[in-house]
């Protein structure tokens, strides 16, 4: 049947590698989406950088929210990063032209879910975005199909690969958080502005839009209370070890009576306990539903490939017809949906 149209706006490490996994994949994904997904346009600031994939087969735009409007594609997805600017402005047009938006923009969604849901809920359109969270690793659906019986209690993870692999650096050569940020952002993991990473912003955005998910409030970012891995020494971690636990930078988000407590901050965590081997750029998420119990997800959580993966599952999603609500469905009970408790209050 007809191919899905697909134009992409931003082709740095995410956009090249989606756009290289859609090719060298693309007779599984046409057999799995059941027609082919076809990029047709792309739009980024430098057409002539050398990004290792070929372009002129695509529709070039110098301008994304115009490819957006006019471009004729049936899905917009949105890598340019950052909560305004060009990215908002590019998934609001796509939204208000009828076009379905897959994004990997978790700042975006913190910031304007709520809204943009709304928006997409208007429009009939869809705004997946499996890749904001946890890069690989399929959580969003994981949330919204597979743990869909059961009442959420807790969900909890390593959210951030950056800080991740600092702190697992720092305890195996004892080194201190300064000589390896330099390091970690060599990865190429680390956020446009690493302080998002350090200060536990981006695990911040990625738990907002889990709590959402998990327990059907509104998208509300000022709720989660944030501290970031910045003022862990290397004798703190040496510490922790001695007493059997490893420091992790947690996002956690647990339903406490009829709010949610929703917070990131370094934690001391059991060696007994699942999270504390999650080591170096992985992440992991640990959830507790009602009926299923304690599930644990661990995988790749930033970088081409992982994220690729999970922008490419959204598009088989769409190209499938599968319609899905945007944020969580609300739950029963919550008279201060999507406020958390001050932590200690
Ligand atoms: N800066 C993020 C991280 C990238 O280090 O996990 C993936 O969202």
């Amino acid at each position: 049947s007809a191919a899905l149209h697909v134009a992409i706006a931003g082709l740095g490490t995410v956009g090249a590698g989606t756009l290289r996994v859609l090719s060298d994949q693309a007779t599984l994904i046409a057999r799995r989406a059941g027609r082919p997904v076809v990029v047709t346009a792309v739009s980024a600031r430098d057409r002539t950088r050398d990004r290792g994939v070929d372009l002129s087969a695509y529709t070039w735009f110098d301008d994304p929210v115009a490819m957006a409007r006019d471009s004729g594609a049936d899905v917009i997805v949105e890598l340019i990063g950052g909560a305004e600017g060009a990215a908002r402005q590019v998934v609001e047009a796509a939204l208000d032209a009828g076009r379905h938006v897959v994004t990997a923009n978790k700042a975006l969604l913190a910031h304007h879910g709520t809204e943009l849901a709304a928006r997409a809920e208007r429009a009939g359109v869809g705004l997946l975005y499996e890749a904001a969270v946890a890069g690989g690793i399929p959580i969003i659906k994981a949330l919204r199909e597979g743990l869909a019986a059961n009442e959420i209690r807790s969900v909890q993870g390593i959210l951030n690969g950056t800080c991740n692999y600092i702190l697992t650096t720092m305890r195996e050569t004892g080194r201190d958080f300064e000589s390896v940020l330099s390091e970690a952002q060599a990865l190429g993991y680390a956020e446009a502005d690493p302080t998002f990473d350090i200060d536990g912003i981006d695990a911040a955005h990625k738990l907002a839009l889990l709590v959402s998910l998990a327990f059907g409030a509104p998208v509300d970012l000022a709720a989660v209370s944030v501290q970031g891995i910045r003022h862990v020494s290397a004798l703190d971690i040496r510490f922790a070890g001695e007493l059997g636990y490893r420091i992790k930078l947690l996002a956690s988000g647990e339903r406490l009576g009829d709010g949610i407590d929703a917070r990131v901050a370094p934690v001391m965590v059991p060696l007994d306990a699942p999270l504390a081997h999650v080591e170096g750029v992985y992440n992991a998420v640990v959830t507790e539903g009602d009926i299923v119990g304690r599930s644990v997800f661990q995988g790749r959580g930033a970088g081409a490939g992982p994220t690729a993966s999970a922008v490419v599952a959204d598009l088989v999603d769409l190209a499938r017809g599968h319609q899905v609500p945007v944020l969580g469905v609300p739950v029963e009970g919550l008279t201060q949906a999507g406020t958390a408790a001050t932590p200690g209050s």
